[in-house]
């Protein structure tokens, strides 16, 4: 299936309320799974979590990371102030901070932040208007060392494929996270197209799994 970008931001209350809403504690999981192994041979440092969205996932990662600090970053001002009513309710405002920033146009801001020992990001690629923009932010932002953990969804085969998904995984949402997830399916890259973006980078030795049947999942050391 032909690729079918969508617009960066999805930030009308609509949007960040269905999405808020939504139930991603399998894919959640298996990040989280992943990101602990990952990073459990270092001693605890700051992460930075790109495109946090209304902060389900940075918050999950905060539990399964108890000693770490955590700063999630998002252009969406509705987003973030989901995140931040989350934030708050856990009890979490003392290791998680976030910072409202535009990629790549805001990057200094992130970049004033000092040293991240590992850098993360789902579901944003997608959202980007020219992909590299991650990869290149990713490069910018951490240092030799930082641990790199990045899933997003994979685009299917087909209309029929991507509204099969959107049929087993939204039941019981509203039409505005169906058709969001539809669209993020359309506009989603494929793995063989994230392996040479990663190409371009000249991150020849990073891996690239396939935690479920519609995702991928990309590990590396800068
Ligand atoms: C699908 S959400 C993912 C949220 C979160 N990472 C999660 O896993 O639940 C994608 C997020 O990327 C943000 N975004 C899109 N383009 C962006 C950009 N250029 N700079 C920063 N954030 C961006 C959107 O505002 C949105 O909150």
């Amino acid at each position: 299936m032909k690729r079918v970008p969508e617009p960066e931001l999805m930030d009308s209350v609509e949007q960040t309320t269905a999405y808020a809403a939504a139930d991603f504690s399998e894919p959640n999981g298996l990040f989280c799974e992943h990101l602990r192994s990952t990073l459990t041979s270092r001693p605890p440092g700051r992460l930075l979590d790109l495109g946090c969205g209304s902060g389900g996932l940075l918050v999950d990662m905060a539990h399964a990371l108890d000693e770490w600090t955590l700063i999630g970053t998002d252009a969406g001002p509705n987003m973030l102030s989901l995140a931040a009513e989350l934030i708050e309710t856990q009890a979490l405002a003392s290791r998680i901070e976030l910072i409202k920033a535009h990629l790549p146009g805001d990057i200094g801001a992130l970049q004033a932040q000092g040293h991240f020992a590992a850098i993360t990001s789902n579901s944003l690629l997608h959202h980007l208007a020219d992909p590299m923009t991650l990869w290149q932010s990713v490069a910018t932002l951490g240092a030799p060392k930082t641990q790199v953990v990045v899933m997003d969804l994979s685009r299917p085969s087909s209309i029929e494929a991507a509204e099969a998904l959107v049929e087993a995984h939204t039941e019981g949402a509203d039409d505005v996270l169906k058709q969001d997830f539809l669209n993020s399916l359309c506009a989603a890259w494929r793995a063989d197209e994230v392996l040479d973006q990663l190409q371009q980078m000249g991150w020849h030795d990073w891996t690239l799994t396939e935690p479920s049947n519609r995702h991928w999942l990309v590990t590396g050391q800068l």
